[in-house]
């Protein structure tokens, strides 16, 4: 059986300019502990005649025999192939966290049935997917099966791992055992922050094992954290984590969804058979020989496991599965697919007006306009700087007026100042963290010393979200919309560049529990913030650098502070790949890098290239580099950035329909091939080229001095593609045979400007003659296609030489004036003649060129509306 388990932890790992900043599992004293625990010892055993069946879920308690501790183990069935498991202690002494706010809803449950019972084991049925779930005793282990396939098993290693909380004086009494007294001390002792570790040691760690072979090594790190220029290939901790696990061979996709916010760290190891049960099991099954398998163990700091197995099987079945529990990517604006020019900073109005206007002059499209930190009065967040930005309101409106919008950013740092009104009301309503002494906490960030509101008390994120109204904000207006960053949340003066793990949040939680949620919460408010400030009319833009699971509903994210260096731009292909896997499709590279160095033209022209296809296309720079906007580097590099930017405006309409596809549906935007060529085992470590929506293929150029890249195309095998033998502004993009892609070809000045511009279809053909499409419209901003079902979604197929447009979904009713101008059929015959026929009227016949040596047929204006039936005969 094939082979690779692929997997995606995001995370997004990586690195300190200093890595001596960060902790490695052996300094996180939780890690170490856990991974002192050594396959085979597990203490646990489930108490089968404790079992109690309800329609969906199965609860029974496990017994730790070394210090009769009782667990409390819960099996829930989920509809569509998942299955939940949480583990608590039966009686804490006091509730441990559980992740509020990621998960949409209860996800709905399926009946499970007790289909087999013998002294030692259970077997159950999960719904009617066909699984069944064995359940061991003694040790303590559960094995899910699909017919004779071994799909997966829970703590074959005997792992399980539960830190139980106890009283304080416990550790010191002289009553507790030496080892709980010891380990305290330890634990102590490893603490490079003196973490005082209020409630003792918490953390909860589990194995699971999977059939196929996976990337092993140093453990991934899921804690958020500010890391300044990462490092590329290592599994340190970065701004974001999502703590969902892939697996993908020729025959399933599977996922491991572990809900926990805490520090985490995630270990994979990958053996051959017969090491293991599990993998006598797997042997067993596949007739003998040496089966690969992967093992991955779960380590969190505190709260409890709360684990979803999903079980696929096919990669847009775990898609699916992930974001009915998570939700899926928001859809965004359609401005915010467009291309942003951002600069730590634009310096005053007359910079933003130059700026503004040399998009016009080089005749360059652009939507957004970004202010960075200096635009506010002295890093005190929703006000401005008087002196640069005296009449915010009237740049704002200048830039309406281009159509164009502006971006500002408010960070979640807030300047300690008897002055500053927002400090002075967070504090009031005591709305910040606190320290274990009640006190307000502070640290250290761009303002100097600030408070943290907490993110995590919904009430202060209603009072946080009131401040984006119009009325709160001074001088914002529709076209202002919000960059949250530093929100992991960065600290420069705390442990690891982050907050103290006792630092309080509302409900006595520790910031140990909450660490990998803030980013998700300051991004939720602020959203909410803009959502309310239009009476929940318009769809808001925000974009965060720090992300948990679920932070898709919110808006967008980026790559953060990387170099400007070829290996980081080659580097934002996965890592923006890899929150798209794990539901996060809104993420883009900072094109242009944003790193302190200058990149050469050259490099600058590849990023703006990488960036036109990644699904946001943002450039930003660095506060001490040279200025770098499109036009600076000389008319053939202008010509090149501008036919980039071009071509991601013209592929616009598909853009948006995928995104539209992936709101729905919960399918990745950007995907890796395999998503699509899930049997091609080729495909599975290709990470250098991908996919957009399920019809374009791009693989950009990577590598300093390239001459063209080698292209692996499905089904066809490898093919070099010569960059220079094309045109030069071309970017190695292929549209799959058997699609249409909608696009707009008239260059504008903004995405808003070519709103109702008409429309070329792109019909690519497959080896049958075949091809299918189709196309999503709605006002592009407002919630209307939701709340009103005002929106259009065409379909277009071709087949027997025939081009048909009907509607792929009645319910929508939405009207454009947009026409199609052009159809461009590629692999194609030259017809004798071309017919257009609507319903009604009478057939009329179109003007059409044919090129022979491309098999490349143009039809020209058909001039049909785009939201009419209609069919185009080749005869
Ligand atoms: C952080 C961000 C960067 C921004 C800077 C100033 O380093 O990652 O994009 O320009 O802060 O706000």
């Amino acid at each position: 059986m094939a082979a690779l388990v692929w997997m995606t932890l995001c995370l997004a790992a990586a690195f300190a300019v200093d890595r001596s900043n960060f902790k490695t599992c052996e300094q996180s004293s939780f890690c170490k502990r856990q991974r002192s625990v050594k396959p085979g010892s597990s203490p646990y055993r489930a108490l089968l005649e404790s079992l109690q069946l309800s329609q969906d879920s199965m609860k029974l308690q496990l017994i730790n025999e070394v210090n009769k501790v009782p667990l409390l183990l819960e099996l829930v069935g989920l509809q569509g192939n998942m299955t939940r498991i949480k583990i608590n202690e039966l009686s804490p002494l006091r509730p441990r966290y559980e992740v509020p706010d990621v998960l949409v809803r209860d996800p709905p449950t399926t009946w499970l049935a007790v289909t087999g019972r013998d002294e030692n084991s259970v077997e159950l049925s999960l719904g009617d997917s066909g699984h069944k779930l064995i359940l061991t005793g003694k040790p303590f282990r559960m094995d899910l099966l699909q017919g004779r396939e071994l799909v997966l098993s829970v703590n074959p290693r005997g792992l399980l791992h539960f830190e139980h909380l106890r009283h304080r004086k416990d550790s010191f009494s002289d009553k507790v055992s030496s080892s709980v007294g010891s380990l305290w001390d330890k634990i102590k002792k490893l603490q490079r922050y003196h973490d005082p570790l209020i409630a003792g040691p918490t953390s909860v760690g589990l194995d699971f094992s999977l059939p196929g072979e996976g990337l092993g090594g140093d453990p991934y790190r899921l804690y958020n954290l500010d890391v300044f220029q990462y490092e590329l290939y290592n599994l340190m901790a970065l701004y974001g984590s999502v703590p969902l696990l892939l697996a993908h061979n020729t025959q399933r996709t599977l996922g491991i969804f572990w809900l926990n916010a805490a520090e985490t760290w995630v270990d994979i190891s990958s053996n051959t058979a017969g090491k293991t049960l599990f993998g006598k099991m797997l042997d067993y099954m596949h007739g003998g020989g040496e089966t690969p398998q992967t093992d991955v163990r779960w380590m969190s700091e505190s709260g409890i496991i709360d684990v979803f197995l999903l079980l696929g099987p096919a990669p847009s079945d775990v898609f699916r599965q992930y974001t009915a529990l998570t939700g899926t990517q928001a859809l965004p604006p359609l401005f915010a697919m467009a291309y942003h020019q951002s600069r730590w900073n634009y310096n005053d109005e007359e910079d933003v007006a130059a700026v503004d206007e040399g998009f016009d002059t080089h005749d360059i499209p652009c939507d957004v306009i970004w202010l960075d930190i200096e635009h506010t009065d002295g890093k005190r967040y929703f006000t401005w700087d008087t002196n640069k930005f005296p009449q915010p309101r009237n740049m704002l409106g200048r830039l309406a007026a281009k159509r164009r919008k502006m971006v500002s950013i408010v960070d979640p740092h807030i300047k300690v100042d008897s002055g500053y009104q927002v400090h002075n009301e967070i504090r009031s309503r005591g709305f910040y963290v606190k320290t274990k002494d009640g006190s307000d906490y502070e640290g250290w960030c761009w303002p100097g010393s600030a408070g943290y509101p907490d993110f995590t008390n919904p009430e202060m994120r209603t009072w946080w979200a009131s401040m984006f109204s119009y009325d709160q904000y001074e001088a914002s207006m529709e076209n202002l919309y919000i960059w949250n960053d530093m929100n992991e949340p960065s600290v420069f003066n705390g442990p690891e560049v982050t907050m103290y793990k006792d630092a309080l949040h509302q409900g006595g939680w520790e910031h140990r529990d909450v660490h990998n949620l803030y980013g998700l919460y300051v991004q939720m408010a602020t959203a909410q913030g803009l959502e309310q400030r239009s009476g929940g009319l318009e769809r808001p833009f925000v974009l965060s650098r720090a992300f948990f699971a679920g932070s898709q509903r919110y808006g967008a994210v980026w790559t953060g502070d990387n170099a400007a260096e070829w290996d980081h731009m080659k580097i934002s292909i996965p890592m923006c790949l890899s929150l798209a896997l794990v539901g996060i499709s809104f993420c883009g590279g900072e094109c242009g890098a944003g790193g302190r160095l200058s990149p050469d033209a050259e490099l600058l022209v590849r990023w703006y290239q990488v960036g036109a296809y990644q699904p946001f296309y943002r450039a930003h720079a660095h506060l001490d580099t040279v200025r770098r906007e499109p036009w600076l580097f000389g008319e053939e590099n202008k010509a090149l950035i501008r036919a980039a930017i071009r071509q991601r405006y013209a592929l616009l309409p598909y853009w948006y329909t995928t995104f539209y596809h992936s709101y729905r549906s919960g399918q990745p935007v950007m995907r890796p091939l395999w998503v699509e060529y899930p049997d091609d085992v080729t495909t599975f470590s290709i990470d250098d080229q991908f996919l957009i929506g399920n019809a374009l293929l791009v693989h950009p150029v990577t590598e300093q001095g390239a001459q063209g890249v080698q292209i692996y195309l499905p089904g066809k095998g490898e093919v070099w593609y010569d960059v220079h033998s094309h045109q030069k502004h071309h970017i190695p993009a292929y549209q799959r045979g058997g699609s249409i892609v909608p696009r707009k070809e008239r260059v504008r000045r903004s995405s808003d400007c070519m709103y109702h511009d008409p429309y070329t279809l792109y019909v690519a053909l497959s080896p049958q003659g075949t091809a299918e499409g189709d196309l999503f419209i709605d006002d592009g901003h407002t919630y209307n296609f939701e709340s009103k079902a005002q929106y259009l979604h065409r379909h277009f197929s071709f087949a027997s030489n025939t081009l048909t447009a009907r509607s792929a979904d009645s319910k929508g009713i939405f009207e454009s004036p947009a026409w199609i101008e052009r159809v461009v059929i590629l692999g194609a015959g030259k017809p004798a003649a071309v017919f257009l026929r609507q319903p009604g009227m009478a057939e009329t016949r179109l003007d059409f060129q044919h090129e022979p040596e491309t098999s490349v047929l143009t039809l020209r204006k058909p001039g049909v509306n785009i939201g009419a039936n209609w069919s185009i005969s080749l005869r």
